[in-house]
């Protein structure tokens, strides 16, 4: 978490920084800062909470400078505070980081007996006093960011900004992303490519380990061996990095409305010239894998659990799911035949790169699915399957969600057309169900007003219960934490089966019980557990199809979803549960799109 960026210009850069911290402001925004250099003097600015604190700060304290880093965090190490904010700064040195310093506690103490004094609770200072430190020796500033970068463990990006040095950044990346924009005799510096987007679209991605000396004239790259050498520069596409809310009230708000684009578009990417046919990267082989192993985090792992059930039906292909943060550390059995397949928006949530770097020696190839084609997971797959969502700005995850599912959808025919378990005549009928979605989308989106109204009660709640069975059941996880993440409502999901198991003691007048449950095979089971609630006076909200609502007798709170088939409905469930979270957020007046505590990209383990 955490956004970094760096500037070397020819104009004042206070401004440009904050409109790129703006444009970071997803990776986290317990506070931010700049530091400029100005006639050779370092100086900075810090506030606590949203860049706005920082902006007004400027307006009666300006920085001036042609020379700068500035940083929005997600706090790790030391509270939401001034001290703690970046940069940080010692002696003649200033630095932005985003990462953790695994060892800070040992170097703490060292620098500590040597005399420094720190100011703030944070692992950043140690990096900061570190080069302090070397400066105090003699050393370059070169040399100073280079024996600091020595001693550091962890995963981390960083920028060294130095007093008396107006053309001179220097920045380093191990395991957090990285990367250099060049100008017309100007350098940047961003956490990824969306922040420089204003003022640049030739981009520099710097890989693990390497570290970069800038300056206006262009960027010296060395490697983790400390050789230089040349990474390419890209173009990237501006116009797919613009970021507005388009006349929305919220970034979420857009989100959820673009879905119906988003998943036409991302249906078009891979479809082929036939009508029934897909066009998907050469060497995507399902047919002599033995076991997919699938792996993500939050509502990716929501949609790879739903993209079980699609693979293990349709392709006959045993899928095992993972939790990131949980996968390597449980050792589990690796074989040469397995896949891996990795669902991530961001393409940089660091217990997912992790996972895909565990397995990669071991496994008969790496897929992902992601929505920043250039991101690192996606760098480091054998075949990276972009959904092209577009930027998604709002911490709570809609279009990604709905796009992952598309492509997942996508690649389970595909399996299933190469293990030769679907016939081409079945997966030519599921694929036209799958070309359907975005009209079905647009549909349950217009059931806005009346999930408004629902919501209404939702948001007096204390507790919500979701319920389903089969693949509405991660539909139900998904409903819950899209809840929890932005209304701050205590949520809970559970398979409706499993209730009677003991979350049924939950139950009283007080507690909405939300349950998915289109008119599908498992319908009247489900309906039956509702029942079981509806019995101990839960009340329930019934989400379901015409045919569904009618069949299910009386019920406290009801909306009526389009008739889809059983294959695509978690796709167009998806949408009331985002909706529902979304009104009882606004009911309950919360930060929609940078709800407390949170941040977009989740790049710390
Ligand atoms: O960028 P990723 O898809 O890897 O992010 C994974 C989770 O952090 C993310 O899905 C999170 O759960 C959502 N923002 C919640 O709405």
């Amino acid at each position: 978490m955490c956004g970094i960026i760096g500037i070397l210009g020819k104009h004042e850069v206070s401004p440009q920084i904050l409109d790129g911290l703006k444009r970071l402001e997803y990776r986290g925004y317990d506070s931010a800062g700049i530091a400029t250099i100005n006639s050779g003097k370092l100086d900075l600015r810090r506030a606590v909470g949203k860049l706005i604190n920082l902006s007004d700060i400027m307006v009666h304290a300006p920085l001036p400078g042609r020379s700068g880093i500035g940083h929005t965090r997600w706090a790790t190490h030391g509270g939401p505070s001034v001290a703690n904010a970046h940069p940080h700064r010692a002696g003649r040195v200033a630095v932005v980081h985003n990462g953790i310093i695994e060892n800070f506690r040992a170097l703490r103490a060292e620098l500590t007996s040597a005399g420094a004094e720190f100011g703030s609770e944070t692992d950043t200072e140690t990096i900061v006093q570190l080069a302090s430190q070397y400066l105090e020796q003699g050393m370059t500033p070169v040399e100073a960011a280079r024996s600091t970068l020595k001693r550091l463990e962890g995963a981390f990006a960083v920028a060294f900004l130095f007093e008396g040095e107006e053309d001179l950044i220097i920045c380093a990346r191990r395991g957090s992303p990285l990367c250099i924009g060049h100008g017309a005799g100007e350098m940047y510096l961003g956490s990824d490519a969306m922040a420089l987007a204003e003022m640049t679209d030739r981009i520099t991605y710097l890989e693990e380990g390497d570290w970069a000396v800038l300056s206006r004239g262009g960027a010296l790259i060395f490697d983790a061996e400390d050789k230089q050498t040349n990474r390419p520069m890209t173009r990237i596409n501006v116009e797919n990095t613009r970021v507005d809310k388009s006349g929305h009230k919220h970034f979420m708000a857009k989100e959820m409305a673009e879905q119906p684009g988003v998943l036409q578009a991302a249906m078009g990417y891979y479809s082929g010239r036939e009508h029934d046919s897909l066009e998907l990267p050469q060497g995507l082989d399902f047919a002599r894998a033995d076991r997919l192993i699938m792996v993500a985090c939050g509502t990716a792992f929501y949609a790879c659990q739903v993209a079980k059930y699609w693979f293990e039906k349709y392709a006959g292909l045993p899928v095992e799911l993972d939790i990131a943060s949980e996968f390597r550390y449980r050792e589990p059995v690796l074989g040469p035949a397995n896949l891996a397949l990795f669902v991530s928006q961001s393409g940089e949530t660091a217990d997912t790169l992790a996972a895909l770097r565990h397995v990669k020696p071991h496994v008969a190839q790496v897929i992902s699915v992601v929505n920043v084609p250039t991101s690192s997971i996606a760098r480091e797959s054998d075949i990276a399957l972009p959904i092209h969502a577009g930027p998604e700005i709002g911490v709570a995850s809609t279009k990604a969600f709905t796009a992952q599912l598309q492509v997942l959808a996508i690649l389970a025919l595909r399996a299933g057309l190469q293990r030769g378990t679907l016939s081409p005549k079945a997966f030519a009928e599921r694929l036209f169900e799958l070309r359907a979605v975005p009209g079905f989308v647009a549909q349950a989106l217009d059931r806005e007003e009346e999930i408004k109204r629902l919501s209404e009660v939702l948001s007096q709640a204390r507790d919500v219960l979701f319920l389903g069975r089969g693949m509405m059941y991660p539909l139900a996880l998904e409903g819950a934490l899209k809840l929890k993440d932005i209304s701050y409502i205590h949520a809970e999901a559970y398979a409706a089966g499993e209730l009677k198991h003991g979350p049924i003691a939950l139950i009283d007048k007080d507690l909405p019980v939300i349950v998915f449950a289109p008119h599908d095979g498992l319908f009247e089971k489900t309906v039956s557990n509702m029942q079981e609630v509806m019995a101990r006076q839960g009340k329930v909200l019934l989400i379901s199809d015409a045919k569904g609502l009618a069949e299910a007798g009386e019920v406290p709170f009801r909306l009526a979803m389009p008739t889809v088939p059983d294959f695509i409905a978690p796709i167009v469930y998806a949408v009331p549960a985002q909706l529902i979270a979304y009104h009882t957020a606004l009911h309950r007046g919360t930060d929609v799109d940078q709800p407390r505590n949170l941040a977009k990209s989740v790049t710390v383990e």
